[in-house]
């Protein structure tokens, strides 16, 4: 399957067509962003990484019955996927409060939820990605039907059951990360996008060390080890 026409570049990935209609080729790049594109910057081979990482997490996803759009990993920065219409809601899952939810709503740093918080945030960069509740999700037709906010929800918290008790076995804890859905060509919703430390957060269960883009997000350097650490801990059985 090769690239033909560019359909779409955003921060971390160009979205390229194919032949086939219904299959469109994923480039991860090497830039890095945070703050709605405020904080710029570029580390190499985090593409690939990124690449490698969301590969394995969709194929364990597939798995286990969870249906994503992954088809099948073409070269170091190359993922071959099915072509969706995407449905403009981040689905954010959090297990431990850190970053926005502590910013916004004075929850101490680190504290454990006493359950799985699934918010949606608006996909929308213009205005900066704003949290959503359903009505407001029902009045930008973000969504047809009231169901497909409980299904977000519900494959939401799937994943986190099958991620976290995964990563926890590794020796990270799965703090919080973002999900995206698309809808495709019969209509079903399916998992989209990637699963990597760019929008995932993961702490060392030990040292309590962020193995993310927090590295960038805060300044503290050494990203592409944290994201290699996390690689390596994936291919380890
Ligand atoms: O910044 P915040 O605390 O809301 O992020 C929650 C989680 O969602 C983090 O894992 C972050 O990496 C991810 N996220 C993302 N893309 C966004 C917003 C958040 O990947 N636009």
């Amino acid at each position: 399957m090769n690239k033909t026409e560019l359909l779409y570049e955003g921060k971390a990935k160009k979205i390229w067509k194919t032949e086939d209609e219904n299959l469109l080729i994923s480039e991860f790049k090497d830039d890095l962003t945070a703050f709605n594109g405020q904080k710029k910057s570029s580390e190499a081979g985090k593409g690939a990484l990124n690449n490698k990482i969301s590969t394995e997490l969709f194929k364990l996803l597939n798995s286990k019955g969870i249906p994503t759009h992954f088809v099948e990993m073409l070269d170091d920065n190359h993922m071959l996927h099915k072509a969706c219409e995407v449905i403009k809601i981040e689905v954010i899952v959090r297990n431990i409060a850190t970053g926005s939810l502590s910013k916004n709503l004075g929850i101490e740093d680190g504290k454990v939820l006493p359950f799985t918080l699934v918010e949606f945030d608006y996909k929308n960069d213009d205005l900066g990605d704003p949290k959503l509740n359903d009505q407001h999700a029902l009045i930008l037709g973000l969504v047809e039907f009231q169901d497909e906010l409980d299904k977000l929800r519900r494959v939401a918290r799937q994943i986190n059951d099958i991620l976290k008790p995964y990563f926890f076995e590794k020796g990270l804890k799965l703090v919080d990360f973002k999900l995206e859905f698309g809808k495709d060509k019969d209509g079903n919703i399916i998992l989209i996008d990637e699963i990597s430390p760019d929008n995932c957060r993961f702490w060392d269960v030990e040292s309590g060390e962020s193995l993310d883009k927090d590295r960038f997000r805060q300044g503290k350097g050494g990203l592409k080890v944290a994201y290699e650490n996390v690689l390596e801990r994936i291919l380890k059985n």
